[in-house]
């Protein structure tokens, strides 16, 4: 069995290839090629947190995987992450466990690629400003995302803990600084989402997080905060401004995400005004963007096809160059 640590990942694994990894996971998804029960949520409210068990398997990859990954927000405090987490790699021909890799790596990473695939396919392609709302731990592989996929000047980055910001935004500007994108704290969320063409929301708040009524024409949003139906960070007057909406899985965010869930069931939207998945504009069966002028949004839960999908190339590479570690 091949362990393979944060470090050795990153040696291996750049983000630009988890957004293709991402993209294979959506189309397979979206083909039928991958079993994805839902996830299974036993909560631990003596601790407000709760335990989560992602399952898939993809026949035509040979592999299986089950990621468990285990939401404790008051974990920050404590200066750990919130959803500590490890993929369990399994040969899909023998039914053997053959690697187990950082789940919170993985996980930040293909959430992260999850936006830049959304943003890859549904963006203005002139895209020059970005914001982000939200520093914990998803944050920087969402900000990366971003700078992937598109040729950025400056990311407008909003927290409500000013001391986090500061020291995202000092960190950011020296590990992504390759990417040539300026990151700047901005004091509020207004202000970071004034002029941005693309808009990624990270935060597990149960209020909206920006003022949609400001997001401007042409801008694509993703929300990945919320996965429960209480949570919404999605300020719902995007959604009735949107021309587009689109899902990583309409399913499992019906099933879970307050961002959708609540404008639903107070009318502001209908099942309508859903454009489908994000899989199905790769397979061409839907369209995606097709003007510079309408806001489309996104709204990804995440799905287990993307941690099987990530991890088996993160396993593929990794056994290819020699990295990580042995264990028998
Ligand atoms: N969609 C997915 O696939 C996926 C995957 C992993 C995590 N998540 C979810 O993403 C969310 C963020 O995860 P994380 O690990 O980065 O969380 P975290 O707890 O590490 O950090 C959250 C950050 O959001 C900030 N925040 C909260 N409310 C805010 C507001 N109103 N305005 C600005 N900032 C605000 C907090 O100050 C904090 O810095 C969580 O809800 C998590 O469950 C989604």
């Amino acid at each position: 069995m091949l362990l393979l640590s944060k470090e050795d990942i990153k040696q291996v694994f750049t983000m630009k290839e988890a957004v293709e990894a991402d993209k294979e996971a959506f189309t397979l998804f979206s083909k039928g090629k991958s079993v994805v029960p839902l996830r299974t949520n036993i909560s631990a409210p003596k601790h407000g947190g709760a335990f989560l068990f992602m399952p898939s398997y993809v026949e035509e990859m040979e592999c299986a995987a089950i990621k468990i990954v285990n939401v404790f927000p008051k974990n920050i405090d404590k200066g750990i992450p919130s959803t500590p987490a490890q993929v369990l790699l399994i040969d899909g021909t023998t039914g053997v466990v053959v690697s187990v890799l950082d789940g919170t790596y993985v996980t930040q990473l293909r959430t992260g690629a999850a936006s830049g695939a959304a943003f890859d396919v549904l963006a203005r392609k002139d895209a020059k400003k970005g914001a982000l709302i939200g520093t914990g731990g998803q944050a920087a592989a969402q900000l990366e995302a971003m700078m992937a996929v598109r040729s950025l000047d400056e990311v407008k980055v909003f927290d409500l803990s000013e001391e986090r910001l500061n020291a995202f935004v000092a960190q950011m500007n020296m590990e992504l600084a390759s990417y040539g994108t300026k990151v700047t704290a901005a004091k509020s969320s207004d202000e970071a989402i004034a002029d941005a063409d693309l808009v990624t929301a990270v935060t597990p708040s149960t209020k909206p997080v920006f003022d949609g009524s400001k997001i401007k024409e042409g801008a694509t949003v993703s929300c990945v905060g919320s996965y429960q139906p209480h949570m919404q960070e999605m300020d719902p007057v995007i959604l009735t401004r949107a021309s587009k909406i689109y899902f990583d899985s309409e399913e499992a965010v019906l099933s879970e995400a307050g961002d959708i869930l609540i404008p639903l069931a107070d009318g502001t939207i209908t099942k309508e005004d859903f454009t489908g998945d994000l899989g199905d504009v790769l397979l061409g069966k839907i369209a995606g963007r097709e003007n510079d002028k309408e806001i489309i949004v996104f709204k990804t839960v995440g799905i287990g096809t993307q941690d099987l999908v990530t991890a088996k190339k993160i396993y593929d590479k990794a056994l290819a160059k020699g990295v990580g570690t042995v264990w028998n």
